[in-house]
């Protein structure tokens, strides 16, 4: 299935303030694909808030990267599928028994399911950050290392960051999802990311979905941002 360029771009609404997030949802419908509502949002509305979003009537990526024993993480995917996400994630560092019985707890239940992704090595962590947690390998060759596990387990894909594209894309073949944060188009503020790609480049190096918060979120007008966004990604 081919995509849209708008429906590659799921727009991340980082705030605790349920109208604030419900204003721009309603704002930018078909003009992004979904929203994504991380732990910020969720910790401070819980499931009626994502609910909430949820009747605006786009997608959403619930990004609350499960990590613990397998029989609570499958529990917890059990107990999000009632809020119809279209992406679920789990951190791969669990464990391949946590990512495989979180990949039962999806197929348990019939009916439409969500995309069950994997978070690597946060974007957070350098070399040293993983040497200092017992990891000898580089970030780079770890994140490929869960990329591939995951993808053993039966998970869908992965959230990567724009320099992860390439080496997960040439290891996990073409129908591996790929769900790229850490993008900035050139007009845009770079604001706390550094590794940053626009949107144009993380689309030709092999992304299947764009993450875009802040160029979309804070731009004085987040409709014409998302536009902008779609329109570079046209004619790819
Ligand atoms: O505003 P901005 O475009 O930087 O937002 C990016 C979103 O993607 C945020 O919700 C952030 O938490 C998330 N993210 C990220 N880098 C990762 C994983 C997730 O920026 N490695």
């Amino acid at each position: 299935m081919t995509l849209t360029p708008t429906e590659r771009i799921y727009v991340a609404l980082d705030t605790p303030d349920t109208a604030k997030a419900l204003e721009l949802a309603k704002q930018l419908i078909g003009h992004v694909g979904g929203v994504k509502l991380g732990k910020e949002f969720f910790v401070a509305n819980g499931p009626e808030g994502v609910r909430a979003l949820a009747e605006v009537g786009m997608p959403v990526f619930l990004d609350l990267k499960f990590h613990d024993i397998p029989n609570t993480v499958a529990g917890a995917i059990s107990s999000a599928l009632p809020l119809s996400p279209s992406i679920l994630n789990v951190h791969a560092c669990g464990g391949s028994e946590m990512m495989r019985k979180a990949r039962t707890a999806l197929d348990e239940v019939s009916g439409e399911k969500p995309m069950l992704i994997a978070v690597t090595v946060l974007t957070s962590l350098g070399d040293d950050d993983l040497h200092e947690l017992g990891v000898d390998k580089t970030a780079e060759d770890q994140v490929v290392h869960l990329a591939s596990l995951a993808k053993s387990c039966g998970l869908d894909g992965i959230v990567c960051s724009p320099h992860e594209i390439k080496p997960i894309r040439a290891v996990c073949g073409p129908d591996f999802k790929l769900v790229v944060p850490g993008i900035r188009p050139t007009w845009a503020a770079t604001g706390d990311q550094k590794r940053i790609t626009t949107p144009a480049d993380a689309i030709r190096d092999g992304a299947d979905y764009l993450v875009i918060g802040r160029p979309i979120t804070g731009a004085d007008d987040p409709v014409a941002a998302a536009k902008r966004i779609a329109d570079e990604l046209g004619g790819l």
